[in-house]
């Protein structure tokens, strides 16, 4: 069906193209609205409007329907793995054996670190917030391997392949690296012949002299977790590399912004916000009656973390993935939680109050992915940078969709300004 707006502003009317999704989302394009009418729209936060056109993730929030490329999270998370919805999301489609290989080479040949990289390290102190650390030295990427790293849209392509590789496979060098670090302990090297996961408990959990053993179920739990986080549509931090990428800024560069924005606890950091909030209820013998009676108050300074969420408002069809997979990996791991059985508590009172029903607000992906870092032994202050790694997929596939656009320009929103009328400058001694 063919669509038409028509938006009448005082006595003129001015018609508006419809654009429609292949899903059949609809969007009234407004792009000539300013020049035609003087008008602008105003949409806070960008939360109703479609800042580009994109491929690689559908969201239907109402629904709770998250595809990659067209592919369920829900057949993703049972079938696939994270190297290999990695290389689905970024190239479109899943890989045929050869190419897989080719994918699972370029990561492992670019997993280490530069001795050069690693001085940078000792310039933080122990204590830094790693999220600052991971960066700026992924920032320093662009440092370090310049030619991959032109800010030049035509160059960059041509060098994408190993640049991508190299980013989401140094991102968990990186990320190994920060641990050891703040720990005090020596470096371990990647180990060539290693899965992706496997090798990054190697790199965090080995001693020098002897080997991590990662339990098959440690190693696919943490596969599940960066499968759930590899993409999701517009989100502050993928936006972010989007709009720093618009300026034909690298992709490293606009990486490395992508973590800065995924940093917020109301965006990367609730995971952590989650277990701190578990944490405070399990010592405050609350059996979290008390803390639900708070977030119904309305007071943002008592969410209900790991609770709402921006675009889903009746499940995040990940949280119901994550919240079984916790449960199968403590049973497995034969861990007894106590914040499990809060988070459980919570949720299910929480699903039965009019608050929380009315605002259709249910447990995101955050409510359960902190206890399963618990349970894989990471430390909270290390949430977010596991996020990030999940993340690094999405933000690169965006990142290419933006430097592959011959009809793309930089992003630059409008304002509507609120400020002063003009007026004229005073000397300071009549001030
Ligand atoms: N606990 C209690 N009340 C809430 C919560 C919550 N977690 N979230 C929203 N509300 C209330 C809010 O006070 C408002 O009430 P009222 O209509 O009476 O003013 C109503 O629900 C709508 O809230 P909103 O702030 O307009 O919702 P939003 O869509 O702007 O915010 C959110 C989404 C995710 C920032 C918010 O739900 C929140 O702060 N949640 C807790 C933090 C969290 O878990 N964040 C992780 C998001 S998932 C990770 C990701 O994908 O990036």
């Amino acid at each position: 069906m063919e669509h038409t707006a028509v938006l009448k502003i005082d006595d003129k009317e001015y018609s508006l193209p419809v654009m429609v999704g292949t899903e059949g989302e609809k969007a009234v394009d407004n792009r000539k609205l300013r020049a035609a009418s003087g008008f602008m729209s105003y949409d806070q936060g960008y939360g109703n409007t479609c800042s580009c056109e994109s491929s690689i993730t559908y969201l239907d929030g109402e629904n709770g329907v998250l595809r990659h490329r067209g592919y369920p999270i829900e057949q993703l998370a049972e079938h696939s793995d994270f190297v290999e919805t990695a290389y689905l999301i970024i190239y479109g489609d899943l890989p045929n054996a050869a190419r897989r290989k080719e994918f699972g080479l370029y990561l492992r040949q670019t997993a280490a670190i530069e001795p050069q990289m690693e001085k940078i390290f000792e310039g933080y102190p122990k204590n830094a917030p790693p999220m600052a650390m991971l960066s700026s030295i992924v920032a320093s990427l662009a440092a370090h391997y310049p030619h991959l790293a032109t800010n030049n849209f035509e160059k960059d392509l041509v060098n994408f392949d190993q640049a991508a590789a190299m980013a989401i496979s140094k991102i968990r060098t990186i990320a190994a690296l920060i641990y050891r670090y703040q720990r005090g302990l020596p470096a371990i090297p990647p180990r060539q012949e290693l899965p992706f996961c496997d090798n990054f408990l190697h790199m965090m959990y080995s001693d020098p002299d002897k080997d991590y053993q990662s339990a098959p179920e440690v190693a696919r739990a943490l596969n599940l977790l960066l499968l759930l986080h590899a993409d999701h549509e517009q989100n502050c931090s993928t936006s972010t590399v989007r709009m720093v990428g618009s300026s034909a800024a690298n992709l490293f560069t606009s990486l490395s912004a992508g973590i800065c924005a995924l940093s917020g606890p109301l965006h990367g950091g609730a995971n952590v916000a989650v277990i701190q909030m578990l944490q405070n209820i399990h010592d405050e013998g609350d059996d979290g009656t008390r803390f639900i009676q708070a977030a119904k108050s309305g007071d943002k300074s008592h969410r209900l973390m790991g609770f709402g969420h921006a675009v889903y408002r009746n499940f995040d069809p990940r949280a119901k993935i994550i919240g079984k997979a916790c449960e199968d990996l403590l049973n497995k791991l034969g861990i007894k939680d106590p914040l499990l059985d809060i988070a459980r508590k919570l949720e299910q009172a929480a699903l039965r109050e009019d608050y929380f029903i009315a605002r259709k607000l249910y447990p995101n992906v955050d409510f359960y992915s902190g206890i399963i870092m618990r349970a894989l032994g990471i430390p909270v202050n290390m949430f977010t940078v596991i996020f990030a790694i999940g993340r690094t997929p999405g933000w690169i596939a965006n990142w290419r969709e933006v430097a592959a656009d011959a009809r793309g320009r930089i992003y630059r929103p409008r304002q509507l300004y609120v400020g002063p009328l003009p007026r004229d400058y005073v000397e300071m001694a009549r001030r």
